[in-house]
């Protein structure tokens, strides 16, 4: 008889995660199986991590040769793929500097670090950051601060100082919250687990001006907006801004746990000992990364996404004239959403699940789509296949 997966999860495990009813085992391209060997197209993607899709052979490749190579040596020493990583994205962006991490909030904590070590040397010990309400930084407990949502916030309070939370979107806010105390702003491109939202017209430009004005840092969380996902290689190509610190994690080694910060010059004031990680950079994760990259870049998978969201797009927006329910598409790339005007999204997730296509329920009343960056137009066809025949047997209350 089959292991009951998840009657031991229930039994075992912290209960952190509202998890859907399914249990997978294996992965290939934009595909996955669960345990009863039922096939699924994947439109969460590991949660935006699985760019290059399932067991990639690029990526499963280095996997095996850098696993009999070297893991792990600490950073007392120089590791030859780390340095290759480093190259790669510095030669591809526009920062000059980088530290490797092993997630997206440990990345953001490094960011959030190098700032208050620029406030303390350039702006007279200035060490607060204003980030976004509705935004999502990660799970640390200063990340929880950065993140302004309640619900996150409110069960650990008293969080870390030195965090402020305005509209995001709004330029006035964030101008009055800023102080002489202020050493960065901190803001997500597309704010992705609040449900796909990014702010109208030239807001970003406007939030550039105003840390060039006041010498204020501009940190972009593009941990889940970088590396493809909007259709760029970066998130900030589309906004026509420069980032002096940027982080990253997620589909960075399409899976195995990596996180980085990047760094203008003039930001880079770390001196020894100031920062560190224990596996953050190691070879392994390096060299996975490394050939993720280099995949990404040289394949042009940002344009995929591009051509492949705008086709996604359509379908959705044609979905949204047969299915009065449907108040809203939004997204760019391939992180998209549709929204309902009734909390369906449930419903939705289950109709997907039993036709077989997972995606992920971002709110009550919305599905968030973060497909495999290599997805083709069969594959989108299909979703809107499933979409449209669940949408149909759905029963608005
Ligand atoms: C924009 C953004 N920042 C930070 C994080 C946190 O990343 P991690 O879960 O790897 O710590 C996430 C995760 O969803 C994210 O979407």
């Amino acid at each position: 008889m089959a292991t009951n997966w998840q009657e031991i999860e229930k039994k075992d495990y912290l209960r952190t995660f509202d998890r859907v009813p399914l249990t997978i085992v294996r992965g290939k391209g934009s595909r996955v199986w669960d345990d009863n060997g039922k096939e699924y197209l994947d439109f969460v993607g590991g949660w935006a991590v699985t760019n290059l899709g399932h067991c990639h052979p690029v990526v499963t490749r280095v996997i095996n040769e850098q696993a009999k190579i070297l893991l792990q040596t600490s950073n007392q020493f120089y590791t030859v793929p780390q340095l290759q990583l480093a190259e790669l994205l510095i030669q591809h962006s526009c920062l000059h500097r980088v530290f490797f991490a092993n997630s997206g909030a440990e990345a953001n904590e490094g960011a959030v670090k190098l700032a208050r070590r620029y406030g303390k040397l350039k702006l007279n010990g200035a060490y607060e950051v204003i980030s976004a309400t509705d935004s999502f930084h990660g799970r640390t407990l200063a990340m929880t601060a950065a993140t302004g949502q309640l619900k996150f916030q409110e069960p650990y309070q008293p969080l870390p100082i030195g965090f402020k939370n305005v509209e995001y979107g709004n330029i006035e806010a964030l101008k009055q919250a800023t102080t002489n105390l202020t050493c960065a702003v901190m803001l997500e491109l597309v704010q992705g687990e609040s449900g796909v939202h990014t702010p109208a017209g030239g807001y970003f430009k406007a939030v550039r001006d105003w840390c060039n004005q006041t010498g204020v840092l501009l940190i972009l969380d593009e941990i889940q907006t970088g590396l493809g996902r909007l259709g760029s290689l970066w998130g900030y190509e589309q906004f026509d801004i420069e980032p002096d610190i940027m982080t990253l994690a997620k589909g960075l080694a399409n899976g195995v746990p990596i996180g980085a910060f990047l760094a203008k010059e003039k930001a880079s004031v770390f001196v020894p000992g100031e920062h560190g990680s224990t596996f953050g950079g190691n070879p392994f994760a390096c060299a996975v990364a490394c050939a993720t990259v280099k995949f990404i870049i040289e394949k042009n998978i940002a344009g995929n996404a591009k051509v492949k969201g705008n086709y996604f797009l359509n379908g959705l927006e044609k979905l949204k004239q047969q299915f009065p329910f449907i108040t809203c598409i939004r997204g760019r790339g391939l992180l998209l959403a549709v929204e309902f005007n009734e909390d369906i999204g449930q419903a939705a997730l289950t109709g997907c699940l039993e036709k077989g296509l997972l995606v992920n329920k971002v709110k009550p009343n919305a599905l968030r789509f973060m497909p495999p960056l290599i997805i083709n137009d069969g594959d989108v066809d299909e979703a809107l296949d499933i979409l449209g025949r669940v949408f149909k047997e759905i029963i608005i209350p």
